[in-house]
């Protein structure tokens, strides 16, 4: 809906209150995105800025198409174009990342989580996290994303709306696969560990084919 009204002002050639500039069109973002994607104090609003390009565009479609759910996103998105959301997720991948510290770092020293991110639980056919989201953890482009700088209850939240199915990501969906070998206890550690880890520097995801996926992800061509 968004982009329609934003063409039509344009196309009416109407003077519109502010300057159609994609910067300004990411507004609507900001009360829960933070003025550039950096994230917010409400640990439940995610930081998108800095996240691979690929990735935000395929979650802007999740919310519009319904594979994500979160009402005011999915309402905001309903009518939206993949050219805007293109723009959009190009917009805040090249914004700079400011948070430079973990965000709960009290929870450093839990090794189960540590083991499960860095060498998975082979018994039940979960590989190793960094094995797709790469050992530093700022994810690779396109598709994958960095678990660092995100809060545990996001974390653990997502993991569990891809088992329960309210999360899906494109065919084969394998965070789904994962998400349904994980214990809710080894959901919420690795979740924990991955909060306490300060960022990498820098925060960048790693270049397209730098490495391959264990197994075949839809988002990860
Ligand atoms: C009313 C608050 C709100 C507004 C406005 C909003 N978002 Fe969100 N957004 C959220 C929340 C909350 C989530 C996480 C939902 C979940 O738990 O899955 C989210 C998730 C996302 C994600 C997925 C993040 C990830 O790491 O997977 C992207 C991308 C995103 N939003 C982009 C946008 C863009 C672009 C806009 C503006 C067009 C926008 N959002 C407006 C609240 C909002
Ligand atoms: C086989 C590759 C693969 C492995 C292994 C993997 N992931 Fe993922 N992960 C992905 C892909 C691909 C996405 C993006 C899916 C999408 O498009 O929504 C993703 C997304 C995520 C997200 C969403 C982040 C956000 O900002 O919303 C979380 C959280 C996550 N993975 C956690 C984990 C954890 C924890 C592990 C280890 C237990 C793990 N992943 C192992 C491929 C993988």
């Amino acid at each position: 809906m968004v982009g329609i009204m934003v063409c039509a002002a344009a196309l009416s050639g109407e003077p519109t209150s502010a300057p159609d500039t994609l910067e300004a069109r990411a507004q609507g973002c900001s009360t829960c995105h933070g003025a550039h994607g950096e994230g917010t104090q409400d640990l439940n609003f995610p930081r998108i800025a800095g996240k691979p390009a690929g990735y935000l565009f395929n979650q802007l479609q999740n919310f519009r198409d319904g594979q994500r759910s979160y009402p005011p996103m999915n309402y905001l998105l309903a009518y939206t174009h993949d050219d805007y959301m293109a723009e959009l997720a190009g917009y805040f991948a090249a914004q700079p990342v400011k948070q430079q510290t973990a965000i709960e770092p009290s929870q450093a020293s839990n090794l189960v989580g540590e083991r499960l991110v860095h060498r998975g639980d082979p018994a039940a056919g979960v590989p190793a996290c960094v094995a797709c989201h790469g050992e530093r953890l700022t994810g690779i482009e396109p598709g994958i994303p960095g678990l660092i700088g995100l809060n545990s209850r996001y974390i653990a939240a997502q993991l569990v709306s891809w088992r329960v199915g309210t999360r899906q990501a494109k065919q084969p969906d394998c965070m789904h696969e994962i998400a349904g070998r994980l214990t809710e206890s080894q959901i919420h550690l690795a979740a924990a560990w991955l909060a306490a880890q300060p960022p990498a520097s820098p925060t960048a995801p790693a270049k397209a084919g730098t490495w391959k996926t264990p197994i075949p992800c839809g988002s990860e061509p």
